[in-house]
């Protein structure tokens, strides 16, 4: 059945965020924090609180009727995923806690698995988060790793020429973000996916900064692993997916073991269930699956086309408008961009900025941004961020801007 689609009508969508309406501290709320976290729509907030008054029970253990029914919920939530990311089978979606577990757990089964041996080189890339950085240091010690970085240009791209260099006998794997979260650029995936194959080499991609704003497609993107946090993209906290070929998680060790996720035991050795239970020991974050699922059935039921134009529309404004302001600089000006901006300006601190701007009630965040690396390439210690996402207005990047000048003549 043709999907309908609604016309995209920012006022529409902002009355599905209860928190949009709301003053903190006797001020409006002007949210422009969301690269670090999104809102969350009554949607599921909803479904939440359903699910704890009425479907509440443990999943895949119990035979009586409401533990079937919390497994089904929950199983429903994985397909809601499976569907949003176009995997071939919902068996290649794991539950997480989000893209840091995400990484860890493949950086802990690949390494359980012998993709890497002495002297094995990862290639990332210099605008990757932390959390696709220290991981890779953690697993295998300096010795068996050797981070390798795909530069970044001065407009903030990943330059792909010097990518293709990286590659030697030693490399074992590529691993880099769909958009980075400070410099807003949204990376070739498909093409960095297509370099990396050629050379034999499988790859991890970060959505973290996609899921909310961008339409994702892992089979046509050909990537090995992609990995999600829902609270990014409009779900609880707690939770995401990792996506993994069928091929691979058919050969990679666990990440944690537990129960529900074995064949069979004794105490000498243990088999492991198919995936995706293999890879979900324990009891899980079952509401925050279901969560995940309404969010993610949330930004399908979007037309993503108009949503993706309208972000576009308030990234090219709010650029503008802050051009405007002297002394002002944009790091990151990349051709293809989400809506983040990160700015310095200059003689004053982001801090200073970050801080009196929330005292008007604006939400931005300031700082490295859990990128020190990248700072370091640009020359800074940090930056003041905004990101938007599709509830934003023009009017808050007006009042935004407004207050930014304010905040600038108090600073000097
Ligand atoms: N990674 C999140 C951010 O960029 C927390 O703010």
């Amino acid at each position: 059945m043709e999907k309908q689609v609604v016309p995209f009508e920012v006022n529409t969508i902002r009355k599905e965020f209860p928190i949009l309406e709301k003053e903190i501290d006797g001020k409006r709320l002007i949210y422009l924090d969301n690269a670090a976290t999104t809102q969350k729509p009554t949607v599921v907030i909803n479904a939440i609180e359903e699910f704890y008054r009425e479907n509440n029970a443990n999943v895949h253990r119990g035979v009586y009727p409401l533990s079937e029914k919390a497994t089904e919920k929950y199983e429903s939530a994985r397909v809601k995923a499976q569907k949003f990311i176009n995997a071939s089978e919902s068996s290649e979606v794991i539950f997480t806690r989000g893209v840091t577990e995400g990484i860890n757990f493949l950086s802990v089964s690949l390494c359980r698995y012998g993709l890497f041996e002495e002297e094995s080189e990862i290639i990332i890339s210099e605008m990757e988060h932390h959390s696709n950085i220290v991981p890779w240091q953690l697993v295998c010690g300096k010795s068996k790793i050797r981070i390798k970085t795909i530069p970044v240009t001065d407009s903030g791209e990943l330059d792909l020429d010097a990518y293709k260099k990286l590659f030697s006998e030693k490399t074992k794997l590529v691993s880099v973000t769909h958009v980075s979260n400070t410099l807003g650029t949204i990376n070739d995936i498909k093409e960095i996916t297509k370099i990396a194959h050629e050379h034999g080499v499988p790859i991890i991609i970060d959505g973290a900064q996609a899921a909310a704003h961008l339409k994702i497609d892992v089979q046509k993107t050909d990537c090995d692993f992609y990995v999600i946090s829902g609270h990014k993209a409009f779900a609880p906290t707690g939770i995401g997916i990792l996506y993994g070929k069928r091929k691979w998680l058919d050969k990679i060790p666990p990440y944690q073991g537990g129960g529900e996720m074995i064949d069979k035991v004794t105490f000498t050795k243990s088999t492991f269930a198919e995936p995706p239970a293999k890879f979900e020991a324990g009891t899980q974050n079952i509401a925050g699956a279901i969560g995940l699922g309404k969010a993610l059935e949330f930004i399908n039921n979007l037309n993503r086309k108009e949503t993706e134009r309208y972000e576009k529309e308030l990234l090219e404004y709010a650029t503008h408008k802050l051009k405007e302001i002297k002394g002002l600089k944009i790091i990151g000006e990349a051709k293809r961009k989400s809506a983040v901006i990160s700015f310095v300006v200059q003689d004053v601190n982001s801090y200073d900025i970050g801080t009196l701007l929330g005292n008007y009630g604006i939400a931005v965040r300031t700082g490295h941004h859990c990128t020190q690396p990248l700072m370091k390439r640009f020359g800074i210690q940090g930056t003041v961020r905004i990101s938007l996402a599709l509830y934003n207005t023009k009017e808050e990047v007006d009042l935004f801007i407004r207050h930014l000048k304010k905040v600038l003549k108090i600073l000097g």
